[in-house]
C-alpha cells in the first residue's frame, strides 16, 4: 500500500465514494424536504473529466474499488461516458465498480453499465409494499426500481457478474413491518438485503426512538426464522451478514447506531464539490477540486494532491468515537443533501 492510503490507526483506504451528483429525483422523507435542498452553483462542482483524474490519481495510489453515489447518481446526464472512462482504470488495478441506486432510472442504462464494467449496485428500497414506497420517497416510482431489480437478476442469470443488494433503512414506525416480507424477498432471489439502523444528519430531525435497533431486528426475525446464523463476511464490510438454510439470498445489518464499524473502516469520500473526506462523520474535508484547479502552470499537481491527502489522513481519528459518545454526534447540515454516501 502506497503510504498515504495507509492510516494511523493502520488502516488501509483503497475503496473511494465518489459523490457525482446533489440531485435526486426521490424526496425520501427521511433524507430531504419534499421541496427538495439548496444546489451547489455549477462551478463548485467537480467536472467528469476532474472526476476521473481523480478516480485514475487515486487508483494508481492502490484504490481497488470505486463506488459511485449521489444524491441519485443516474441522474447525472453524462453517467455513462463517466462509467466507461472509470471502467477503463481496471487495467491500472481497479477491481470493482460499483453503484447505489435508488433505481428509478436504472433499468434504462443497466446494460451499459455492465459493458462499462459496473460491479456492483447497492439499490435503496425500504419497503415492498407500492402504497407505502409513495409515502416515504414521495414519488410514485416502485414499479420503475422492481424493474431494476428485476433487469439486474435476469442479467445476473445470464451470467454478468454484479452484486445486487438492497437497502432497506428501517424506522421503528413507518417500515419495521417490511422486515419479515424483505426476507421472504430473499428466499429465492440472489442478492443481499440490508436492514440499516437509521441514522441522525444534519437537520434530518433524528430521534432515538425512530431507530429501530439491529438487536430489535434480530429478534424479530428469529422468532420466524430459528435457523438464522451469522456467517463471515469480508473484513471491511458495513454491514454484519447471516443466512437462513434453504434461501439463496443473504441478509444483513448495517449497524452504524448501535455497533459501529469505523475500526475496519477502508473508505476515502469525494463529495460532489471535489473535497475529500475520510469519514462520513468527520468534519475535516480538502478541497481536490481546488488544488486541481490551481493547474500549477501545467505541472502536475501531484505532489500538492499528495501532501492533502496525508494531513487528511492525520485526522482521520476524528472518525473513530470514543466509546460512550451520545448518539447523535457530528451530524452536518451538508448531509440532509443525500449525500450521505
Ligand atoms: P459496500 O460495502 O461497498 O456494499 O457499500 P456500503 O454498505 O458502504 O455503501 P452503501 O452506499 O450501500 O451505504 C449503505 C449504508 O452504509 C448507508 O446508510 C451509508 O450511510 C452507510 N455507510 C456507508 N459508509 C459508512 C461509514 O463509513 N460510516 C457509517 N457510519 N455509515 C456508512
Ligand atoms: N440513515 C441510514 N441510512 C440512510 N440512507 C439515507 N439516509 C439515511 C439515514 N438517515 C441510506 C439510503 C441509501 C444509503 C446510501 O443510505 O437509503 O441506501
Ligand atoms: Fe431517497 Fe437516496 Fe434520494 Fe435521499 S438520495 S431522497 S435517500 S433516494
Amino acid at each position: 500500500f502506497s503510504e498515504f492510503l495507509t492510516d494511523t490507526f493502520n488502516r488501509h483506504h483503497d475503496y473511494l465514494r465518489i459523490s457525482i451528483t446533489e440531485r435526486c429525483n426521490f424526496r425520501c422523507t427521511y433524507c430531504m424536504p419534499a421541496e427538495g435542498v439548496q444546489l451547489s452553483p455549477k462551478e463548485h462542482l467537480l467536472t467528469s473529466p476532474e472526476i476521473y483524474y481523480l478516480s485514475s490519481l487515486f487508483v494508481s495510489e492502490g484504490v481497488t474499488k470505486i463506488r459511485l453515489t449521489g444524491g441519485e447518481p443516474t441522474v447525472r446526464r453524462d453517467i455513462l461516458p463517466l462509467m466507461h472512462s472509470i471502467g477503463s482504470l481496471r487495467s491500472k488495478g481497479l477491481k470493482e465498480l460499483a453503484l447505489t441506486s435508488n433505481g428509478f432510472a436504472l433499468h434504462r442504462k443497466l446494460d451499459s453499465m455492465v459493458d462499462a464494467g459496473l460491479t456492483g449496485v447497492n439499490l435503496s428500497l425500504d419497503t415492498l409494499d407500492p402504497a407505502m414506497f409513495k409515502i416515504i420517497t414521495r414519488t410514485d416510482g416502485y414499479s420503475a426500481v422492481m424493474k431494476s431489480i428485476n433487469r439486474i437478476l435476469e442479467m445476473k442469470s445470464l451470467g454478468a457478474n454484479i452484486k445486487l443488494k438492497v437497502n432497506c433503512v428501517v424506522m421503528r414506525k413507518v417500515n419495521r413491518d417490511q422486515i419479515i416480507p424483505f426476507v421472504e424477498f430473499a428466499r429465492d432471489k440472489d442478492l443481499e438485503v440490508r436492514f440499516i439502523e437509521y441514522m441522525p444528519f444534519g437537520g434530518n430531525k433524528w430521534e432515538q426512538e425512530k431507530m429501530f435497533p439491529y438487536g430489535e431486528m434480530l429478534d424479530m426475525i428469529r422468532a420466524k426464522y430459528p435457523d438464522v446464523q451469522r456467517v463471515t463476511g469480508h473484513k471491511n464490510d458495513t454491514s454484519k451478514t447471516y443466512e437462513i438454510p434453504g434461501f439463496v439470498g443473504k441478509i444483513g445489518f448495517i449497524t452504524s447506531m448501535t455497533d459501529d464499524f469505523c475500526g475496519t473502516c477502508n473508505r476515502l469520500r469525494i463529495t460532489t464539490d471535489g473535497n475529500l473526506k475520510v469519514c462520513l462523520h468527520g468534519n475535516a474535508e480538502v478541497s481536490l477540486r481546488d488544488l486541481l484547479r490551481k493547474g500549477n502552470g501545467g505541472k502536475p499537481i501531484d505532489d500538492e494532491a499528495f501532501e492533502a491527502l496525508k494531513r487528511v489522513e492525520m485526522d482521520r481519528h476524528q472518525g473513530l468515537l470514543p466509546p460512550g459518545t451520545p448518539l447523535g454526534w457530528g451530524a452536518r447540515e451538508r448531509e440532509l443533501l443525500g449525500v450521505i454516501g
